[in-house]
């Protein structure tokens, strides 16, 4: 496979790229995200790039006038690199990321919504502050035993509580670094006590949620107090799909006839992920303390969120 260099202006980068890989893909991989709408059909006109210098294939030039296609203008999709190609992206086909979108009064109406309601806050999860007497010669039984034993006193026979192998890799040494004091965090699953997270002290002072809305558009997360139920923090940004269009009906056609549910996947996963880590720096929280994450989104969100093939 031959390799080219290609360049874009104004960023400065210069990377190479497989001949094979239309310049959409290779302005991806060089850090610099085009506008699309239409997933790289070809159809939507908002990646357009101009070319400078060097020479290429072009597969379709519908949407553009002939005074772009004079000025050099190609679709991005469209385009592959026959030598060497010198690139300027317009204003205009930049896509827009990590702009501020306007969640305050969002946020401020969930809130007031949540008063109304006048519910108590039961997550899903629940934490358990245990603390133990260290082992000793007289007490020497595995460190999953004293833990188990500890939740049978507040209830919880050891027949009911299951350790996952996670929690088991970690316990040891938190045990230890917490000087015989845990928090646990629980999910009661029928008649089962499953222990999914270990924190070493009490934490149990500490809870954070997330809600995640996952628009088609936008997505937007707030953190929540588990203790007192308000949302500390909102955060939101575009959500990267658009890339692989605009609506969902195109995204549906690129996870399912162009093998894009595994990119989708990732692509609002780390949307969500960066949101998670401007929140919780900016507001000192640890991640881990977050034992318990609401997501909505339409049909197709949903399936694209959890990787589920949305045919
Ligand atoms: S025309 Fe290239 S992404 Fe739509």
């Amino acid at each position: 496979m031959k390799k080219y260099r290609v360049s874009f202006e104004p960023f400065g980068k210069t990377i190479d790229a497989p001949s094979d890989k239309n310049l959409f893909d290779v302005a991806r991989k060089a850090g610099i995200e085009l506008n699309s709408s239409c997933g790289g059909e070809g159809t939507c006109g908002k990646c357009k790039v101009i070319v400078k210098e060097g020479e290429f294939r072009t597969d379709s030039t519908t949407k553009l006038s002939r005074e772009e296609i004079a000025k050099g203008y190609v679709l991005a999709c469209q385009t592959t690199a026959l030598s060497n190609l010198s690139l300027e992206v317009p204003h205009e086909s930049i896509m827009r990321k990590g702009q501020k979108i306007a969640t305050g009064a969002r946020a401020r109406e969930l809130e007031r919504l949540l008063k109304n309601l006048d519910k108590e806050i039961k997550p899903r999860t629940r934490t358990i502050a245990l603390a133990f007497p260290p082992p000793d010669l007289e007490d020497n039984i595995s460190d999953t035993d004293r833990v188990k034993r500890e939740l049978s006193t507040l209830g919880f026979p050891p027949e009911r509580v299951f350790c996952s192998l996670k929690f088991l890799r970690g316990l040891n040494h938190i045990l230890r670094e917490g000087n015989w004091k845990i928090t646990l965090t629980t999910i009661e699953r029928g008649n089962t006590l499953e222990v999914i997270g270990i924190e070493a002290g009490d934490t149990t002072g500490l809870r954070y949620g997330l809600a995640i809305d996952i628009g088609t558009t936008t997505i937007v997360l707030y953190l929540v107090n588990l203790i007192d139920g308000k949302i500390i923090d909102v955060a939101s940004t575009y959500n990267s799909q658009a890339r692989c269009g605009d609506d969902v009906i195109t995204r549906i056609v690129y996870a399912t006839e162009r093998g894009g549910l595994g990119e989708l996947n990732s692509l609002v996963i780390s949307d969500i992920n960066g949101l998670l880590n401007i929140l919780t720096q900016k507001r000192n929280i640890n991640p881990v303390l977050i034992d318990s994450i609401v997501v909505s989104g339409n049909t197709t969100m949903t399936h694209l969120f959890f990787g589920i093939d949305p045919r």
